[in-house]
């Protein structure tokens, strides 16, 4: 999973990652040369005093210290101005991307990402969490939105950071011109589990993006064993639904991720951990030892129940 400014993976990183070895090698210049002229200075042998009448004059030795100070202030403004120029133009052709873009929503939230891809047709839109999947060499328009407090989206691989601002709608833009799996974080402190808000992009040739979308749009796969059924029926009955969406079952809470499609994901918990059944399991029954101060509680029930939950969840692909 590829997290690198270095190693950039679109159009817009490519371009920041241009900007940055610039700055980088017009630093190293001026560090190497700053360290030059003061090993100079140290090295320089001191007039004997027996030489001193052959010292040059105070006015001489006042023009050369002009000079020599007007040239370094002279290069030095013409060096920040050059990293100007190049930091502005940067921001200018990283502001936007040509072409017809896929446009998706994004909201931020304490500690996890809200993904929606927008429809004219309500039905066709897809709501997914923590996990955005686009397809490769297509500019993705994203809008920022958050609903508590300031989060960053970061993707270091496609693009540099934007704020999410309550209140506030945001944009920026991704483009991945090969295909991969571009972990993402958000990049403002948000509190208590900043560092546990994660997502990731997946870039896909587009038929592959196009069969995602399309299983994406389905409702949740209907129980098929018996267990199964159970299972559907505790996550109905229980706490869950209160905050969780399963299209096509009563669960219609709006609060936490949507999870008609929770068995198609990578991760649970904004990339917390890997989506496996134990850990799905240890996350239901006790959310606040893994990731303390999010806002879901614990659900308590017996091994028979937890067995047919996961057995219901883990269907729903
Ligand atoms: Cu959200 Cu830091």
């Amino acid at each position: 999973m590829n997290q690198s400014v270095l190693h950039p993976a679109g159009p817009l990183a490519e371009r920041i990652l241009g900007l940055w070895d610039l700055m980088y090698w017009v630093c190293v210049a001026v560090f190497v040369l700053v360290v030059l002229a003061l090993l100079a200075a140290v090295l320089r042998r001191r007039p004997k005093i027996e030489d001193e009448e052959d010292l040059p004059g105070p006015p001489e030795s006042y023009r050369r210290l002009v000079t020599v100070i007007g040239a370094a202030t002279a290069v030095t403004v013409v060096l920040l101005f050059v990293l100007l120029t190049a930091s502005v133009a940067t921001g200018r052709a990283t502001a936007s991307l040509p072409g017809d873009p896929l446009v998706l929503e994004v909201t931020g939230k304490q500690w996890w990402w809200q993904v929606e891809y927008e429809h004219s047709i309500p039905s066709e839109a897809i709501t997914t969490a923590n996990e955005i999947h686009i397809p490769v060499g297509r500019p993705v328009k994203i809008e920022l939105l958050s609903t508590d407090v300031i989060h960053s989206f970061w993707v270091p691989a496609l693009h540099g950071k934007r704020d999410l601002i309550p209140g506030r709608p945001n944009v920026t833009w991704i483009q991945a011109d090969r295909p991969g799996v571009y972990r993402g974080q958000c990049a403002e402190f948000c509190g208590f589990q900043h560092a546990h808000m994660a997502l990731l992009v997946i870039a896909e040739p587009p038929e592959r993006f196009r069969s995602w979308a399309e299983a994406q749009r389905q409702s949740s796969v209907p129980p098929r064993t018996p267990l199964q059924a159970r299972g559907k029926q505790l996550v109905e009955r229980l706490p869950c639904a209160n905050c969780h969406t399963i299209r096509g079952t009563q669960a219609s809470g709006k609060l936490g991720p949507d999870l008609t499609h929770v068995a198609s994901r990578r991760t649970l918990a904004a990339g917390t951990m890997p989506n496996t059944r134990g850990h799905l399991g240890g996350w239901i029954l006790d959310p606040q030892s893994v990731k303390p101060g999010n806002l879901m509680p614990p659900t308590a029930m017996s091994s028979e129940e937890m067995h047919a939950v996961l057995a219901y969840l883990e269907i729903l692909e």
